[in-house]
């Protein structure tokens, strides 16, 4: 799934160096904007070629867990802290040594990540305080060598792949951590040195976990794509894992673009993945009771596949590796209701059909599901359905369900006052044709009354 259009305008958007990088020979202002808008439709990014080939699982595994860990956890007051709060690096980093998760923590996340329905992880392997989960010769701020005496990603890739998952690296490019992660956007010789820094952790954490699904880079913050020289860190990631798929957070398109907070749609078959927390925080804060709930959840990963988007719903662990209850409650009771419905979310269409004020719908080929989140009781009704209703039934119980349909409307009867699953109940409904609607048809032709 190429996009040029797209390759086109972010390589003008202040990636030059990757054309560079790659030997255009395009000289930045010299080059008029005529000439560089051809040559860079024509150069590939890395990773271009064999996009669709790469992203298959992706596209069907739909719903991904996010796992924030890290020093923070062990402070407990939500991931920027560090900045937040103005801590010292030397104040902030003896909380490494205190870091202690229990062994099998990750397995217990993979297994909770399973049974919600979940097929991928993507794990925080650093995070903005710079601090490496992982074991590695450029630094000692890293776990084997502070208080896990483990290497946490090592263990995470296991637990994953012995769950059946895919598994995705998070990694900050801004590093507050690192003498270098500020002043590198003004002194040369201390972007060389990061850059450098930046660039062989990334060699590492590809090179030693052996074959790897997602990187999830984030913040790019203090340097552009020509900075970072991120075609070049892209190249490197594509030659040691030739079928990772990656993000668009090193200021490269990439694979994905990564809505964050909000379920935001790409256009142009782009594929895109929002990210959301389940409380109001990545990391652990001790103190948000801030939770969503189960139905928001279900909710949510409707919108995102209805649209063809995934969903990438957060967790983040306590100290000692536990996931918080509130957090473990959820998953589950979203598990529950995937292991019945999943079929109506992994295997979807793009659905068209949106308006209602109690449901959300998503379709596979001619079967409508309508997902209602706000039972009424009764019946539930459809207005501006372009295609005739074959048969309907609910997906809980199988029971099938009357129906009367004019132009206008469709309306399902006969239901139970109460909800027959939780906290969405979805009505399976096979159609003549692929389903759509039309609500402005309605809006104009249902006939009204004279004054
Ligand atoms: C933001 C935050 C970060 C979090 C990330 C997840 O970039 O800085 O804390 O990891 O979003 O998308």
């Amino acid at each position: 799934m190429k996009n040029p259009e797209l390759t086109r305008r972010s390589l003008l958007k202040g990636t030059g160096a990757s054309l560079l990088a790659m030997g255009a020979g395009v000289s930045g202002a010299a080059g008029t904007v005529a000439a560089q808008e051809t040559t860079a439709a024509t150069i590939p990014l890395p990773g271009d070629n064999n996009r669709d080939e790469r992203m298959k699982w992706w596209k069907a595994a739909r719903f991904g867990m996010f796992i924030h860990f890290g020093v923070y956890s062990t402070i407990g007051r939500h991931e920027w802290v560090m900045e937040d709060e103005g801590i010292p690096v030397v104040e902030y980093a003896p909380h490494a040594t205190t870091f202690h998760p229990a062994p099998g923590s990750q397995r217990a996340w993979a297994r909770l990540a399973k049974q919600a329905g979940m097929k991928y992880m993507v794990m925080t392997s650093k995070h903005h305080e710079g601090f490496c989960n992982f074991n590695t010769k450029l630094t000692n701020y890293c776990a084997p060598k502070q208080g896990p005496g483990r290497d946490l990603i090592g263990e995470y890739v296991e637990a994953a792949r012995a769950e059946g998952l895919r598994v995705g690296f998070y990694y900050s490019l801004m590093d507050w951590h690192h003498p270098d992660g500020a002043r590198c956007a003004t002194d040369e010789d201390a972007r060389r040195r990061f850059v450098d820094y930046t660039h062989g952790l990334i060699h590492e954490l590809m090179s030693n976990y052996g074959k790897l699904d997602v990187l999830w880079y984030d913040v790019a913050w203090p340097l552009d794509a020509n900075g970072w020289e991120s075609a070049r860190m892209n190249e490197m990631v594509f030659q040691l894992q030739p079928e990772i798929i990656v993000n668009n957070r090193n200021k490269l398109p990439g694979d994905f673009s990564t809505p964050e907070q909000h379920i935001t749609a790409e256009t142009g078959g782009r594929a895109w993945e929002a990210c959301m927390t389940l409380n109001d925080s990545w990391g652990y804060q001790a103190a948000d009771d801030n939770w969503k709930s189960s139905k928001t959840v279900v909710r949510n990963l409707i919108s995102c596949v209805r649209d063809s988007g995934n969903y990438l719903l957060n967790v983040g662990p306590k100290p000692d590796g536990s996931v918080p209850e509130p957090s473990v409650r959820v998953l589950r009771e979203v598990g529950e209701w995937m292991a019945v419905n999943g079929h109506s979310i992994y295997d979807c269409d793009p659905c068209q059909v949106r308006r209602s004020d109690y449901a959300s719908f998503t379709r596979i080929g001619n079967t409508l599901y309508m997902h209602v989140h706000f039972w009424p009781g009764e019946y539930v009704a459809i207005s501006g359905l372009m295609t005739k209703v074959k048969s309907a039934k609910l997906v809980k119980t199988g029971a099938s369900v009357p129906f009367k349909q004019d132009e206008f409307r469709v309306r399902f009867t006969d239901l139970p006052m109460k909800a027959p699953d939780t906290p969405v109940t979805t009505i399976a409904i096979e159609c003549e044709s692929e389903p759509t609607q039309d609500t402005d048809f309605v809006r104009k032709n249902k006939p009204r009354m004279g004054v």
